[in-house]
């Protein structure tokens, strides 16, 4: 046998792997790491989960399911354990008392995932889980957490993901965390934490001050209870790129938005649902990078500056609910809108309205973090990983305001916009003629303003719209009627009492299908077309392929022939003597 000579690679390659099984084996897990995660097992999790997960002398806790070990120490480092908990039969959780100490036996654990769990109590504050210093890691979110937020914290000096959405966890924030020094995604939205917002962002306002500039690129505290006014600046380290304050009962003006540093480079604000005062600050208008600016529901006033249109990287710009007035800036054709990519979860495909992209922008950036794809972000372009499907949206959002005057005609050069909600302020004048270069979008609101005239009927052109609302206006003459249009229903046209459908442009009655019902027939049309397409294309490719193959090569073209012949002589052979068949074959 000689191959092991002429191949010596492969000798190599088979003894390491080997050696690898046998020596890794032996390593096993560490007894007190598996006993723990039997416990934990046993106390907390739905006995149908986790099948792999058995007491056996020979069961190696490494190879388990949701556990990860170091290969070359042989500890436990990551555990994935979202997901477990029990439930009574009405899906309700079951709230067991989690017995944290059960963590401490993981020496080198730096990664640890418990949402979505049913967990109730919670030790930040005796401090047990800020003895788990190595951790870099930490998802509690989606439980029923109750309790504060102690200093411990301050202890986690390796932290680098909290993630405590979701739970019942109320008092103040503590100044602790600016004292993280690794942490960089910090998501304590969706509690009751009350008090005023901490000066986490602080760093450089007084020279001083000792602590390092925090390098939290994600700060999430929305809807929560946080109230007061914030410092009359906001001082923002160049590393934060995603701050949400929505949905807190924040008051005063918005403070003006400075760099710690020299640079600045948030690309999310969102201020929300507050109730906040005042006007836009100035200072807003100088920072580029920003890509989302949300300010909707607060009671901003004044006119809307057409400074805003120097944001020329906006993708989705919401002022809506306010009170700002005056008109609206004929220069917002300056900004791009060009489209994100927002990442639907699980690959389930669907047109992602406005409202549904805003809360994914959130989940977007955590995402992308955790991945480390931030470098991308940055340049304006956005990325997801592999898995998941994308979905585009930009939007711009100044309804509920007391805007006047007309709809500036260069809003139709927003080619790239999505979403464009107008409704609910006091508008006149007409539809511009050229919103039909609206081609790319999918929601046109302009329901309850004083627009009149003719809605022009080149706005039948835009094939990709999916919601079309000029309810409550006076407009007149004849409506379209054509392609989509069909599918908008009186609710969409209601109080304007001089809007008509001609014969030859006749409205079709609305079919008593759902909308819904009407996008699918539409999906299937175009899987229709789609196959036709493939099809063609396919048979086409596979000739040429074939033709090239018999063409080059000879071997494959004397096969070619004699594959055909023995078809020939199968089908035909009876009607051909066999000599001949036998003359052929040679
Ligand atoms: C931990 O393991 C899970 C599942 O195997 C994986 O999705 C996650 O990325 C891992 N985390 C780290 C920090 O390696
Ligand atoms: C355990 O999970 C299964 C399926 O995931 C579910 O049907 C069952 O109700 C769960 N049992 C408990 C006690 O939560
Ligand atoms: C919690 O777990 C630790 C370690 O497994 C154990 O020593 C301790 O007795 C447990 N405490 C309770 C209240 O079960
Ligand atoms: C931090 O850890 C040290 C020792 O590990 C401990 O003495 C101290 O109390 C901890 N700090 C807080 C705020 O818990
Ligand atoms: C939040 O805290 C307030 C009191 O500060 C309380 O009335 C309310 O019920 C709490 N909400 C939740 C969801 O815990
Ligand atoms: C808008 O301003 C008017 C008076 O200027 C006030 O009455 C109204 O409450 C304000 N609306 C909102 C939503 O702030
Ligand atoms: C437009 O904004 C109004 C009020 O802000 C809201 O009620 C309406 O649903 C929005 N239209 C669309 C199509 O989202
Ligand atoms: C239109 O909006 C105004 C306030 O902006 C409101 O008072 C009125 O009821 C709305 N009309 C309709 C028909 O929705
Ligand atoms: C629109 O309203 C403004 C006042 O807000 C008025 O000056 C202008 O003439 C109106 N334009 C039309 C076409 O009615
Ligand atoms: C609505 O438009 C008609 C003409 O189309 C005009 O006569 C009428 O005065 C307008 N009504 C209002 C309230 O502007
Ligand atoms: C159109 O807008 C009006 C007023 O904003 C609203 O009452 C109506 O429900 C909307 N129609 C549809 C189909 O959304």
């Amino acid at each position: 046998m000689d191959w092991p000579k002429r191949k010596p690679w492969l000798v190599l390659v088979v003894t390491t792997i080997v050696l690898v099984e046998v020596f890794g084996n032996v390593n096993g897990c560490f007894p007190e790491e598996k006993k723990s995660l039997l416990e934990f097992k046993a106390a907390y999790c739905n006995e149908t989960l986790l099948p792999s997960w058995v007491d056996h002398p020979n069961s190696d806790c490494c190879h388990w399911e949701r556990v990860t070990c170091d290969s070359s120490s042989g500890h436990v480092f990551n555990l994935s354990l979202q997901n477990l908990g029990k439930h009574d039969i009405n899906g309700d959780c079951l709230s067991p008392h989690l017995n944290w100490s059960l963590f401490l036996s993981f020496k080198e654990l730096t990664s640890l995932d418990l949402s979505h769990n049913c967990f109730q109590d919670f030790v930040f504050y005796e401090g047990i889980i800020c003895q788990m210093k190595q951790l870099e890691e930490l998802h509690l979110n989606g439980n029923n957490l109750q309790g504060t937020l102690g200093t411990c914290l301050e202890n986690m000096t390796s932290l680098r993901t909290l993630d405590l959405s979701h739970n019942s966890l109320r008092g103040s924030l503590p100044d602790s965390i600016r004292h993280m020094p690794s942490l960089r995604i910090l998501n304590l939205g969706y509690n009751n934490f009350s008090g005023k917002v901490p000066d986490i962002f602080d760093g450089g306002t007084s020279q001083s001050d000792t602590h390092q500039v925090s390098g939290l690129n994600i700060i999430d505290l929305s809807h929560n209870q946080l109230c007061g006014e914030l410092d009359n600046n906001l001082w923002i380290p160049s590393s934060l790129v995603f701050l949400s304050l929505q949905g807190n009962r924040l008051t005063g003006v918005i403070p003006d938005i400075y760099p710690v540093s020299q640079s600045i480079n948030i690309v999310a604000l969102d201020l929300s649902d507050n109730d906040f005062t005042g006007t836009i600050p100035g200072s807003i208008y100088g920072i580029e990078s920003l890509v989302f600016l949300l300010l909707a529901g607060n009671q901003l006033q004044a006119e809307l500056s057409s400074q805003i249109c120097q944001l020329k990287s906006l993708q989705i710009l919401d002022l809506s609910r306010n009170n700002i007035t005056g008109s609206i800036p004929s220069c917002l054709n300056n900004i791009a809108f060009r489209d994100i990519k927002i990442i639907v979860s699980h690959g389930i495909e669907t047109s992602v309205s406005y409202g549904q992209a805003r809360r994914y922008i959130a989940p977007m950036f955590r995402l992308m973090f955790r991945l480390g794809e931030v470098q991308f972000m940055t340049k304006g372009s956005f990325f997801s990983y592999e898995g998941s499907s994308l979905k585009t949206m930009s939007a711009l959002d100044l309804s509920s305001n007391q805007l006047t005057g007309e709809i500036p005609h260069e809003l139709g050069d927003l080619r790239s916009l999505h979403s464009l909600n107008l409704s609910h302020n006091r508008l006149n004048g007409s539809i511009p003629e050229n919103f039909h270069n609206l081609q790319n979008i999918e929601s046109l609101d302009l329901s309850n303003n004083s627009l009149s005239g003719q809605i022009p009927l080149d706005l039948q052109d835009l094939y990709s719209l999916e919601i079309f609302n000029v309810s409550y206006n006076n407009l007149s003459g004849i409506a379209p009627g054509g392609n989509q249009f069909a599918n908008f229903d009186d609710s969409n046209y209601e109080g304007n009492p001089f809007l008509h459908w001609t014969n030859s442009n006749k409205r079709v009655p609305p079919s008593p299908i759902p909308l819904d019902k009407g996008k699918k027939s539409d999906d299937s049309f175009f899987d229709l077309a789609s196959f036709y397409w493939t099809f063609s294309a396919s048979y086409v490719t596979v000739l040429l392929v074939l033709v090239t193959i018999l063409w080059i090569n000879s071997y494959w073209r004397s096969l070619w022939f004699y594959f055909v012949v023995w078809c020939l002589l199968k089908c035909f052979g009876h009607f051909l003597g066999d000599a001949f068949c036998k003359k052929i074959m040679k």
